[in-house]
Formats: structure tokens, C-alpha cells, sequence
């Protein structure tokens, strides 16, 4: 059940996402790039700081609100929904638990304004295995000095608040990770803009840091504890993914079906026909599936309730389901499903990201089953 509060918000992300982002979902899947009119308006519309307190910017709702305008966003878009997503589940939540009173101050309202925040954690040779990172700080004085480099950033291309990890003693292992803020003028240097299968027009970039310098004011939360803030910031975020692969399913399928209703063989609407008619009955009942896993998830966390398991769980079966249906929404709409006129293609294109990114989907089952084994061992 979602309270008043939340269902006004999704009526307005409904609205917003079909009339502003709407019209301009092709043109930037095409031309591979955000509209930065998209990113002002969701900084206009309150969308950039919803769990941020009211004084230091932010609209001060509630996770399932987040998850909520991740879901309704990824109905029209998918990219404009994860560049809300990762800004708000990642960059925002990693300051308002873990900076000190003095940082939020700093960066929370910039944050809810107009700067758009970048989580940098994966390298080309630590994706899954992220703590295996190589990015290096080194004490210098009163500063940190890294150097390294970070692959497959999302947001990275248009932020300008960067939360970055990095080991500052490799012979800790993974207790040596740090995260540090900088801002874009520091030094960070975007070096490739990776062209995608899907989400094209969410940025993906290769950052390098090369003597980047930063005081020891932007180390966030304790050095070392880098490695505990990016999994459990994870963990929330598993559940904004859930929610873009719900809300992308739903899109996809809102697109097709009044298709199959309208298309006529043999002489009837083929979404009359008994064959049809069960897989869309199927598909409706497994994208209901992945939302109320992922709303779980989410009340869970709300909650101050364990959800790691849940939220694995649901980032998991949403990705699946996204795949599925984008997929079968393709078939059901035939020929014009498979081409770039309905835009049902790039639903599908986008899905596949769902069981890679914030944890692959071995990663979720291995996540899941630990807590199988530690129930039923
Ligand atoms: N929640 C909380 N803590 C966890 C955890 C979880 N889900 N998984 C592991 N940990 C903790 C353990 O408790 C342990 O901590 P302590 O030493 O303090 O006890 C520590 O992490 C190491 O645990 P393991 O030995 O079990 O972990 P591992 O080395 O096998 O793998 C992992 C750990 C890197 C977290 C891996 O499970 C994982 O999740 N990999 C995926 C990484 C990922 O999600 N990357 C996303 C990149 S960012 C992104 O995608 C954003 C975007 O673009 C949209």
C-alpha cells in the first residue's frame, strides 16, 4: 500500500516522465546523450534529493518514494531512470549515513540543486570481485593523492560530485578501502564515453586519476570502512535497480499489448486469440511478481528491517522478468515490434543492463543462497 504522499509523487513522475521525457526518448537512445534539459528538470522537480532532509535541500520523503520515481521514470525511459536512481540510492544516501553533519552541510544541497553525483567503485579488473580495486590513495601532508582508474561509471559523463574508492593500504585487502569525494575540477579526466546496447543515453565512462588531489576533509565516513559503505549502499541500491526493471517491463508491455488489440489476422484482434491472451496474462502476473518483491524490499529497509536478501531477491527476478517481457512485447507487436518506430525494441535492449550492473545476477544468487545456507546449515 502506497500512502497519499506516495501516490501524489507518482502521479507527478507519471506526468513528468510522459510529457517532458517522453518526447525525447528516441532522439536521445539515437544520439547516445542525456538531454541536459531532462537532468534540469529532474532537479526542478524535486527528483534529485527525495530522501534528503528538507533544510539541506531535499523533498525528505521516503525510500519507497525513491523507488517509486526510479520505477515510473524507467516506464518512459529507462537511462533518465538510472541517472535518478544512482544519483539518489548511491551518491545521496552515502552522505546522509555515513558523511559527517559538517559534509552534508557541503554537499547535500548542491546535490538536491543542480550537481549531479557519480558512485565510482568498478575497475576493468574488479567488477564482481569490486574489492579487488587498484585505485591507490597515498597520504600526502594534509591531502590524499589517488591515481588509478574506474570503468563503467555511470552519470560520469554530465556529474560533477564524484564519490570515489580507493585502497589506501593494499596490505589490509579489502579494510584498506577508502571512499573520498571530489568534484569534477579537481583533476578528474573522463577518458572514453563506452557506446552501449542499451540505456545509450545514460553516460558510461572509463575516469582516470592521475595525482587527483583531495584534503582530508572529503574522506567520507572512516578510512578504511570504504568497503562496508559501497556494499551496504549496494544494497539499496539493488533495490532502485528491481524498481527501473519493473517499471521497464511495465513500459514495455503498456506499449505492446493495446497493440494486439488493434491488430487484426484471420480476421480477429490477435490479442483475442487464447495463445495470447495467456502470455499476456503471464507476463502481467510476473511483472506484479517483481513489484511486490521489490516493494518489500524496500518497506523492509524503511523499516530498519534485515532486507539484503530481499533486495538480491528482487533486483534479481526484476531483471528477469524486464528481459522477458521486453522481450515477448517485441513478438506479440511483430514486425513493427522489431522496428525502431514503437521504441518496444529499446525496451529490450535496455533490460540487459538489470542483470549486470549493481551486482551481476550470479551475484544476487550467490548473495541469496549464503542466506539459505546460514537458515537451513
Ligand atoms: N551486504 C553487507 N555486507 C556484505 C555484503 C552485503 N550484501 N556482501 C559482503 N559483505 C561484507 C561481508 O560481511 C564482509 O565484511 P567483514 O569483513 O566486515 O565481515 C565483506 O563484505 C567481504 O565479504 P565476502 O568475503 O563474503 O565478500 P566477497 O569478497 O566474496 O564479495 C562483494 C563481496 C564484492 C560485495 C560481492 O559480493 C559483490 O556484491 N559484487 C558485486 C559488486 C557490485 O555490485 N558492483 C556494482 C558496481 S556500481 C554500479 O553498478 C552502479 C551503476 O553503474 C548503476
Amino acid at each position: 500500500m502506497l500512502t497519499d504522499e506516495e501516490q501524489m509523487l507518482r502521479e507527478s513522475v507519471s506526468r513528468f516522465a510522459t510529457e517532458v521525457v517522453g518526447p525525447k526518448v528516441r532522439e536521445m537512445d539515437e544520439q547516445e546523450m542525456m538531454d541536459p534539459e531532462i537532468i534540469r528538470g529532474l532537479f526542478e522537480q524535486g527528483l534529485m534529493g527525495i530522501e534528503t532532509p528538507a533544510d539541506l535541500g531535499g523533498a525528505e520523503s521516503s525510500f519507497t518514494s525513491a523507488i517509486i520515481a526510479i520505477e515510473e521514470l524507467a516506464k518512459v525511459d529507462p537511462s533518465v531512470s538510472v541517472l535518478c536512481d544512482v544519483h539518489n540510492t548511491l551518491v545521496n544516501t552515502i552522505f546522509r549515513k555515513y558523511a559527517t553533519k559538517e559534509q552534508q552541510e557541503k554537499w547535500l544541497p548542491q546535490l538536491s540543486e543542480n550537481k549531479l553525483g557519480s558512485f565510482c567503485l568498478s575497475e576493468p579488473a574488479s567488477g564482481s570481485d569490486a574489492f579487488a580495486l587498484q585505485t591507490r590513495a597515498k597520504k600526502d601532508g594534509s591531502d590524499w593523492v589517488i591515481n588509478g582508474s574506474k570503468m563503467w561509471i555511470t552519470n560520469s559523463y554530465e556529474a560533477e560530485i564524484f564519490l570515489i574508492f580507493a585502497n589506501v593500504d593494499p596490505s589490509k585487502g579489502y579494510k584498506g578501502i577508502t571512499c573520498f569525494v571530489a568534484t569534477k575540477d579537481m583533476g578528474i579526466q573522463i577518458a572514453k564515453k563506452e557506446q552501449k546496447l542499451g540505456i545509450r543515453a545514460s553516460s558510461t565512462c572509463t575516469l582516470n586519476f592521475d595525482d587527483l588531489r583531495v584534503p582530508e576533509e572529503n574522506v567520507i565516513g572512516q578510512v578504511g570502512q570504504g568497503y562496508k559503505i559501497a556494499i551496504e549502499i549496494l544494497n539499496e541500491g539493488r533495490v532502485g535497480i528491481a524498481a527501473q526493471m519493473v517499471g521497464l517491463a511495465q513500459g514495455a508491455f503498456a506499449k505492446a499489448v493495446p497493440y494486439t488489440y488493434e491488430r487484426k489476422q484471420f480476421g480477429q484482434p490477435i490479442g483475442t486469440f487464447q495463445a495470447m491472451q495467456h502470455q499476456i496474462a503471464a507476463a502481467a502476473t510476473e511483472i506484479e511478481t517483481a513489484r511486490l518483491l521489490t516493494y518489500n524490499a524496500a518497506r523492509r529497509k524503511e523499516n530498519g528491517l534485515s532486507f539484503t536478501k530481499e533486495a538480491a531477491m528482487a533486483k534479481w527476478w526484476a531483471s528477469v522478468v524486464a528481459q522477458k517481457v521486453s522481450g515477448a512485447a517485441i513478438e506479440w507487436a511483430g514486425g513493427v515490434g522489431f522496428t525502431r518506430e514503437t521504441g518496444i525494441e529499446k525496451y529490450w535492449r535496455d533490460s540487459k543492463i538489470g542483470a549486470i550492473y549493481e551486482g551481476t545476477s550470479n551475484i544476487q544468487l550467490n548473495t541469496i543462497a549464503k542466506f539459505i545456507q546460514k537458515e537451513y546449515s
